[in-house]
């Protein structure tokens, strides 16, 4: 008889999800994620005024709201295809890298590592499943956290140095940017910089890879369906034809050039999410949020977004693969040992963009929005981010976002296609259905943000359905 396990909340990850495994002799059969907080970003911001999307959007979310930003102003400027000064560029990708690398340490130390790592016997890591747990509370890995606070604490100092605040940056606006740098600017950045640098080389990567070397197996777990997908992100030249990860897509783990985009053929599906069936596998040029729960069939506040009418994973596996970074596997572990060596090639390359501001040059140009659509995509922290925006005389009459989570744990399609972090669980050896940690190893490589993404769990017959808390 299958076993229903249904984890919910699924902790350590940013925003509210739970997700429902049937496990059958031991082994995972089927995977129902569900995003179980309704955002509605898209219409408070109907009406609205076009310069205060990338103040609004930024709200969505407290751990990536840089990239919102970015995605922000970048969509709003398309409407008029206006390109910014270069120190604007400067400093958004410096603001952004920032968040990048912040978010890359928060996520391998306190939400992924603890399902390696056993927890030290005391609050707040104690009570804790105590299944597979290989490396002992005494590791190093552990004696690190204290420094890894300290990396996130000056990877947010200097997002703040040209953002203004972190998190929510105030600088970025259609047209440019409100801060300018100054030599006593540049030297504070660099610093914190090369502090964080020298961290990721000597202490962020060899943990990672010290945890993939204990748990080899799981470069061979939660793969997927293999289809890889990025936006590109860090312009590298006014109009973004040169980036520092580049656009593209590969199926089934292909090792070749990825292939290029086509924006058209991205469409949401809204089958079995709580949205009108009215919006179904729209563009989301063309989308609308209209919810509706309850709904027959419907079990996530997530729509389900496809590329060719396929499920895509984004993230900086993506993004290393495509850009030829890192083609090892795909796998669980393969997106830790990715996402660390994506953290330093991100802050390698922001060492550069620093030195090429030019102190006394102009940041912004003109900003005005006037009529018609944009497009402005780039790549959060967890992959391929888009905003589409229609605009009439300055204020904004449809607006949708699209972001890397909603690739990844999208509910099935309306072929019945489970979504990427569905399919990647199908297939995973549970030793303990009491305390499936395999299942959340799975969810949190993915670094999931449902926060950004949103959007029960139906009982089965003949099934026995346990509720699972996570004791951390
Ligand atoms: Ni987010």
């Amino acid at each position: 008889m299958p076993t229903i396990k249904i984890i919910d909340p699924v902790t350590r990850i940013e925003g509210h999800m739970s997700v429902e495994v049937t496990i059958d002799n031991g082994r995972v059969v089927d995977a129902y994620c569900t995003g179980t907080l309704f955002r509605g970003f898209e219409t408070i911001l109907n009406g609205r005024d076009a310069w205060d999307a990338p103040v609004i959007t930024q709200r969505i979310c407290g751990v990536c709201p840089v990239s919102h930003a970015t995605a922000s102003v970048l969509a709003l400027e398309s409407i008029d295809a206006k390109s910014v000064p270069d120190n604007a560029r400067i400093l958004r990708n410096l603001t952004l890298g920032a968040n990048y690398i912040q978010s890359h340490i928060l996520h391998f130390y306190f939400l992924a590592a603890r399902d390696y790592i056993k927890l030290l016997n005391a609050a707040p890591w104690a009570p804790a499943w105590d299944v597979d747990m290989r490396i002992p509370a005494t590791d190093p890995i552990n004696g690190h956290l204290p420094q890894a606070i300290e990396a996130r604490r000056r990877a947010h100092e200097m997002g703040a140095i040209f953002g203004g605040r972190m998190p929510m940056a105030h600088t970025f606006i259609p047209g440019g940017f409100t801060a300018v740098p100054s030599q006593q600017s540049i030297d504070k950045y660099l610093a914190q910089l090369d502090w964080l640098i020298n961290f990721i080389r000597s202490v962020y990567i060899p943990d990672v890879q010290a945890i993939g070397a204990v748990y080899s197996d799981y470069f061979s777990i939660g793969g997927g369906d293999k289809n890889l997908f990025a936006f590109g992100a860090f312009d590298l030249n006014a109009g973004g034809t040169q980036k520092l990860f580049g656009r593209g897509y590969i199926e089934n783990g292909q090792t070749g050039a990825p292939a290029a985009l086509n924006l058209n053929d991205i469409s949401e599906s809204v089958t079995h999410s709580w949205y009108s069936d009215s919006t179904n596998n729209l563009h989301p040029s063309a989308g609308s949020t209209v919810p509706q729960n309850p709904k027959s069939n419907a079990y996530s506040w997530l729509k389900a977004p496809r590329y060719t009418g396929k499920p895509f994973e984004a993230g900086p596996l993506a993004r290393m693969w495509i850009n030829g970074d890192y083609q090892r596997g795909i796998s669980v572990m393969d997106r830790h040992l990715a996402r660390a060596n994506e953290a330093l090639k991100v802050a390698e390359a922001m060492r550069g963009w620093l030195s090429s501001l030019r102190i006394g040059n102009p940041v912004y140009s003109d900003g005005t929005v006037t009529s018609g659509s944009g497009v402005g995509l780039t790549e959060a922290a967890r992959g391929a981010l888009g905003h589409w925006v229609l605009a009439s005389s300055g204020k904004i009459s449809r607006y949708q976002v699209i972001t890397p989570t909603c690739w990844n744990a999208s509910p099935r399609d309306s072929q019945n296609v489970p979504g990427p972090m569905e399919k990647a669980l199908i297939g995973v050896t549970v030793a303990d259905a009491n305390q499936p940690v395999e299942v959340l190893r799975v969810i949190h490589s993915y670094d999931p943000c449902l926060a950004c993404a949103v959007h029960v769990i139906r009982p089965k017959s003949r099934a026995r359905i346990v509720s699972v808390k996570p004791r951390y």
